[in-house]
């Protein structure tokens, strides 16, 4: 390390409470000085990160409680020159969002280059909210920062033991391409449950994020790593899309074994060491049953398949769920095959067209 450098370590971090404090100064111009001061400090990388996320806090808070144009400019500057630095977590930023809507267009193109460096998908909506802004130049510095985020992604898995003719496989295939086409970039990430299983779960540890297991706990390196893959793909995913047969009143296994794997209390699904990371995306459940599962039929209240997984990605982990049905696939007599056919045609348009909504909307 440069002996520079050493210097800056030791001695930069008494400066920052002298100057977090001057951020509160009466004087605008002292204010002013102080952001830059702090910029300055962020920009050469000499804070440590708990310091740094004390400046870019302090910083944040200066944006969203002082008025003065100059002082406000200087602020933003600061933190968006210190952001590429750091791998800032989007919640320290995330407050500048309330004050999006009175700031003047240039500061707007700021806010959104700082929201664009968390890279987090979150604050997609955010930024889009202004790509139809009367102002050309905050128009233009949206769409840049978007392209600065993660594709928008789709998770679509299918489960169908059935290829050629699977009613589930052809609407799921029908969402997702209606989801690919409705924006420029839009991703598409197919995983096969029937063709490509993924093994029971081996390890009941497994269930639990690592803070939350048994002391004892050793679960088995390559299976810990599959199901690393397995959570990362689902947290990166915009929205999720499942296609699912009911098999014997129940989910098919191969999805049965996905959702073992994913369903982990402190990584997926909220507890007292997570937040809820998957809360409000959006959740398309496709289900298909041989059999009609009407109020009042014989089969009432037997399709146990659907049900389990509102409790668990709605309910739990709080994902917006939709459910297209379609029944009688099975049936045989006239006015079940005519039922079927109109459920299945409703079904395919039904996710052509949230396919293109969620695609363009994320
Ligand atoms: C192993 C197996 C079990 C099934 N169990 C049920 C069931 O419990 N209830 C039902 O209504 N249909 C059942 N069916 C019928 C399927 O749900 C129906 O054919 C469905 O349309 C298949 O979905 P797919 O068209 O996407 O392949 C079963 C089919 C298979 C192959």
């Amino acid at each position: 390390m440069p002996s520079s450098l050493c210097w800056r370590l030791v001695t930069a971090d008494p400066v920052v409470p002298a100057a977090l404090t001057r951020l509160a100064h009466p004087e605008p111009r002292q204010r002013e000085l102080a952001a830059a001061e702090l910029g300055d400090l962020l920009r050469g990388n000499a804070l440590k990160a708990r310091a740094a996320e004390t400046v870019i806090a302090g910083l944040v808070d200066l944006v969203l409680r002082d008025h003065d144009p100059v002082v406000t400019e200087e602020a933003l500057h600061a933190i968006g020159e210190g952001l590429p630095h750091r791998d800032p977590p989007s919640q320290l930023v995330m407050p500048l969002v309330q004050r999006m809507p009175s700031l003047a267009p240039n500061l707007l193109e700021h806010v959104f280059g700082i929201l664009a460096c968390t890279r987090d998908r979150a604050v997609r909506p955010v930024i889009k909210s202004y790509s139809d802004h009367a102002v050309p130049a905050v128009r233009d510095a949206a769409a840049d920062a978007l392209t600065e985020l993660p594709p928008t992604t789709l998770l679509h898995l299918d489960s169908s033991a059935e290829r050629s003719t699977s009613r589930s496989r052809a609407i799921t295939a029908a969402f997702a391409s209606a989801f690919r086409a409705a924006a420029p970039g839009n991703v598409v990430v197919h995983r096969d449950l029937h063709a490509d299983p993924l093994p029971h779960l081996p390890d009941a540890s497994l269930h639990w994020a690592q803070g939350l297991r048994q002391a004892d706990a050793s679960p088995d390196q390559a299976a810990e790593d599959l199901q690393r893959r397995l959570v990362a793909e689902l947290l990166s995913a915009d929205v999720l899309l499942i296609g699912f047969p009911l098999y014997n009143y129940s989910l098919p296994s191969s999805l049965k074994a996905w959702l073992d794997h994913i369903h982990v209390p402190g990584t997926t699904a909220p507890s007292a060491i997570s937040g809820a990371p998957l809360a409000g995306r959006p959740a398309v459940l496709v289900t298909t049953r041989g059999g009609d599962y009407d109020d009042g039929s014989v089969n009432e209240g037997r399709d146990h398949a659907t049900p389990v997984l509102e409790l668990i990605l709605g309910e739990e982990m709080g994902m917006a769920v939709t459910v297209i049905t379609t029944s009688l696939t099975l049936g045989t007599q006239p006015e079940q095959v005519d039922r079927s056919e109109n459920e299945y045609t409703d079904a395919l348009r039904l996710a052509r067209d949230l396919g293109a909504r969620l695609g363009r909307a994320r």
